[in-house]
Formats: structure tokens, sequence, C-alpha cells
């Protein structure tokens, strides 16, 4: 028998903007260690509000007022006195554009590495092969890490974020819409290696459409105008869904 662990527990999660837009509304989702949840559903629905959240990012943010719990291994993450650097650490997030350092290749890799005050070489060594290897670029890459990152194309400079969110092994990896700016061959790359990584990490992934979506998902959620309407296996929401709104929105008649 497989159990399955869930690694962080949404509760009564809402969302308030400064200006009055109510984000997210009493969200409730389970989202299973290893592997891929898919946050899905049109532009405004919240996507990237619930993924900031997990990661208390909203703190930048004009947020009038949240309230709900959300639960990594059973401690809440939007407790006022948790130290949102170790949280980071924990959980690592790729955005859609991807924002490589204007430094080389290792070192935007060590970067993570040298803010922690972390400078042994094996530890260091071992944490460019193993990320590139894990997010599918050492090969093209093992021989230029002293190039700058900026030289690498946009597909490899996305995997680059990819490979420096994972250097420091979080348990938790968001993703925002990371292949939006890909061609169809680096977004199956990237695809590819999410799966890989998926063994190690629990990934948590707003993709950039619904084809991506219903390729990817082990577990769908369709946000809607800041309500969560359906949860359920990629296998069944997006060929069999119970929800009328769910089903015009993979039909298409949602823009
Ligand atoms: N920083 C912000 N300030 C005010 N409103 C915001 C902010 N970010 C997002 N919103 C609003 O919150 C709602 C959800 O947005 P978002 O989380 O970006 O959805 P999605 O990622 O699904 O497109 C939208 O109505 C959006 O306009
Ligand atoms: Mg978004």
């Amino acid at each position: 028998m497989v159990t399955i662990m869930d690694k962080i527990i949404i509760e009564n999660f809402s969302l308030e903007y400064s200006d009055g837009t109510e984000s997210l509304r009493n969200i409730n989702l389970h989202i299973p260690a290893n592997q891929m949840t898919v946050l899905f559903g049109p532009a405004g629905g919240g996507k990237s509000t619930l993924l900031r959240a997990i990661n208390r990012l909203n703190d930048l943010a004009d947020v009038k007022h949240f309230s709900g719990k959300i639960l990594l291994d059973g401690s809440d993450v939007l407790n006022k006195k948790l130290d949102t650097i170790s949280l980071r650490r924990r959980v690592g997030m790729v955005f859609a554009r991807p924002v490589v350092l204007p430094f080389s290749i290792r070192r935007n890799l060590t970067y993570g590495y040298e803010l922690a005050g972390i400078r042994d070489p094996n530890i260091l060594e071992e944490g460019i092969e193993r990320s590139l290897h894990q997010a599918a670029l050492w090969d093209e890459v093992k021989d230029r890490l002293d190039e700058p990152a900026i030289s690498l194309s946009g597909g490899q400079q996305q995997r680059l974020c990819l490979a420096r969110s994972i250097i420091q092994q979080p348990d938790i990896i968001l993703l925002d819409e990371p292949t939006s700016g890909l061609d169809p061959i680096s977004t199956l790359k990237v695809e590819n290696s999410l799966q890989e990584l998926k063994r190690d990490y629990t990934i948590v992934i707003a993709p950039h459409s619904i084809q991506q979506a219903a390729r990817i998902a082990d577990t769908a959620a369709f946000l809607l105008q800041g309500e969560l309407i359906e949860v359920g296996l990629g296998e069944d929401i997006f060929t069999k869904p119970v929800d009328e709104r769910t089903q015009r929105y993979i039909e298409g008649r949602y823009g």
C-alpha cells in the first residue's frame, strides 16, 4: 500500500489586497509530498497569490488582510514569528521570467551558499553538479561554468534558475508559469526535469497552459476568481471534471 503524505495543508485561507481585491476566498487544499500539484484556471484566479503565500512572498506586496492556515509539515507558515529567510530556504521558487544574476553560471548557483556563509568547496562543487544534473542542464554547461549566465539561451537560463532553487535542497519547489517564455523543446526539458525532481521534492506549479497542466499534473486544483472550484487527480479532472465551471474552462469557454 502506498501512503500519501500531505506536505502542505491549506485551511480556510483568504487574502485581500489593500485595494480591496479579495484575491482568495476560503481555500482548502491538501498538497501531497513528492507529487506535482498543479494550480490552473483563468488569469486573475489567484494562482500566483496562493503560490506566493506558501513562501510568504506576499509579505512584500500590498496585502490588507489574510486569514486561515498554511501548514508546512504541520507548522503554520503564516505565523508572524516565523523566520522567512529559513522558510524560503525550505521553499524554493521559480518565476515566469528567468532571473539570472549578472555573474558567472557557477556563481549564480553558489550565491545562496555565499549568503548562508557556506564556503566549503566540496559542498559547493557537489551542489553545482547535483543541481545541474537535476535541472537537466549539466551536459550543456559543464564546460562553461565560468561564463556569464546571461550568455545562456532563455531555456537554459530558466533551467539555471531551477538548479539555483534546488541547490540547497529545499523541501518544496513553487513554480509560477516557469515555461511561459520558452520554446516547446525547452519547455519539454523543464517538464522532464520536474518529473525527475518530484522524487525528492514536493512541487506546486501554475502551468502556463491547460495542455501543460494536463501533461504534468498528479493532482490538479481549479481556481476561478479566488475560489477553489474543484480538486482531483490530473487523470480525472482534465477528462471528466465534476463541476460545470471546470468543464467550461477545460473546453475553452473562458478566456
Ligand atoms: N499586488 C497586488 N495588488 C492588488 N491586487 C493584486 C495584486 N496581485 C494580484 N492582485 C489581484 O488578485 C487577483 C488574483 O491575481 P493572481 O494571484 O495574480 O491570479 P493568477 O495568477 O491566477 O492570474 C487578481 O484580481 C489580481 O488583479
Ligand atoms: Mg499568475
